[in-house]
Order: C-alpha cells, then sequence, then structure tokens
C-alpha cells in the first residue's frame, strides 16, 4: 500500500484542481470508513480509493494509456487478476462525467464512489469548488449565466461557461439523492444541508439583503 500511495503522491503533487494528495487521503479514510459498516472488502476499497483519479480526463489527457499505467502499477503489487479486474471496474465506471448513472455493480465500487462524492460535499465541496473555478477562471457567481440544468453531455458539462454558485445547482445538489450506501447517505445529509446554508448567505451577502 505504501508504494502505492508514493506513486499516486508524485503523479498528483502538481494539481490545482482539486485532485491532490489530501483529496485521494480524505477519499480513502472514508472509503474505509463505509466500507467497513457495509462489510465491503476493505483492501478493494482502500486501493480503489487511492488509484481512482489516475484516470481522471481532467488530469490526464489520454486516458487508456493513463489506465495501463494503474493496471502496470498494480501488477509489480501483490494483487490477483480477480482483483485488479474488480479495481479497474471501479474507476473506469465511477464518475459522475462519465454519463448517465448506470449505478456500481460491486459493493466496494459503491463505497468508493460514495467517498468520492462526499468529498464534493460539505465545507471540502465548497473549498474545492471555489478552488477548481479560479483554476478555470470562473466567476465565483454571474446572475447573468444561469445553471445549466438539462442533461448535458460531457462536453458540454466540461466546456460551457458557468460559474462556482452554478456548480452547486449543476451537480453538488444531486449527489445526495445519488448515494448508494446508508452510511454515505447519513454523511451526504449533513453535508448537503450545511452547502444549502452556504449558498443561501452567499446569494444573501450578494444582494445586501443581510445587512437590510
Ligand atoms: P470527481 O472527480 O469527484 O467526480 P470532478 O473531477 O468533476 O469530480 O471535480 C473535482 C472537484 O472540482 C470537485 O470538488 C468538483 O465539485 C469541482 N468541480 C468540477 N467541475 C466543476 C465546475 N465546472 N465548476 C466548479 N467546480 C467544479
Ligand atoms: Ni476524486
Amino acid at each position: 500500500m505504501k508504494n502505492i500511495e508514493k506513486i499516486v503522491m508524485e503523479k498528483l503533487k502538481e494539481d490545482s484542481t482539486g485532485h491532490d494528495w489530501a483529496h485521494i487521503d480524505r477519499v480513502r479514510k472514508l472509503a474505509l470508513h463505509i466500507g467497513k459498516i457495509e462489510g465491503a472488502n476493505l483492501k478493494i476499497c482502500e486501493i480503489a480509493a487511492l488509484v481512482h483519479d489516475l484516470i481522471d480526463d481532467k488530469l490526464f489527457s489520454d486516458e487508456d494509456a493513463a489506465l495501463q499505467e494503474v493496471v502496470q502499477l498494480l501488477e509489480k503489487e501483490e494483487i490477483e487478476k480477480k482483483e485488479m479486474d474488480q479495481i479497474v471496474e471501479i474507476i473506469t465506471t465511477m464518475s459522475f462525467s462519465s454519463g448517465p448513472q448506470k449505478g456500481m455493480s460491486t459493493l466496494e465500487g459503491e463505497v468508493v464512489q460514495d467517498a468520492d462524492r462526499l468529498d464534493a460535499l460539505g465545507a471540502m465541496g465548497i473549498a474545492r469548488t471555489f478552488m477548481y473555478s479560479g483554476a478555470k477562471n470562473q466567476a465565483m457567481y454571474d446572475p447573468a449565466i444561469l445553471a445549466r440544468t438539462k442533461p448535458m453531455s460531457k462536453e458540454e458539462y466540461r466546456q460551457g461557461k458557468s460559474t462556482a454558485i452554478n456548480h452547486f445547482y449543476e451537480k453538488l445538489f444531486k449527489l445526495k439523492d445519488l448515494m448508494n450506501t446508508d452510511e454515505g447517505l447519513r454523511i451526504a445529509e449533513e453535508r448537503h444541508t450545511f452547502m444549502e446554508q452556504f449558498v443561501e448567505q452567499f446569494l444573501a451577502e450578494w444582494e445586501g439583503k443581510d445587512v437590510q
């Protein structure tokens, strides 16, 4: 596990889009927490959490090559073929932007997907959204740019002009209802409420309503 950690840390150390090592480490801890309660295979949960962003198309332009690299990395560790297949299946199907949600096919996949989604919620979610928007030169808010709430293709989702506040409506507020596990849902509900309060306060301050 230490070796996998070292390589993931090395690959993500320059990231400014919210996929830094600290994100990976939080997702790993969440996955182990939920996985334990759900009775999942914790080795699979931990490895999948560690490598889940190594094939993200925002970070690595050639997804197939990136996946091959992950496979090679895992082949050097003590991982059986069956475990390898499961890890590959999890990381290639778990992302929000990979299109219509089909649901994960294993308990471990459900756990890791929940863990990754939880780190997009709450205080961490708010902070990461503003970091990402800053890195992409997006405004934090613009009342003239409407949130894109209709179903979008991956390209539209990535390339259309939006704002940090719109991202809450386009993605973050939808995540709670997509949680797979009971424990994931429990944590998501708390983090969801916190984000709602944040956006409400943000808009009140924007419009000067809190000083009247
Ligand atoms: P994940 O890998 O967790 O499925 P993403 O890769 O889409 O999520 O995004 C990584 C982080 O950047 C998340 O916290 C997410 O909310 C934020 N983010 C992604 N797209 C946008 C966007 N268009 N505007 C603002 N924040 C974004
Ligand atoms: Ni992630």
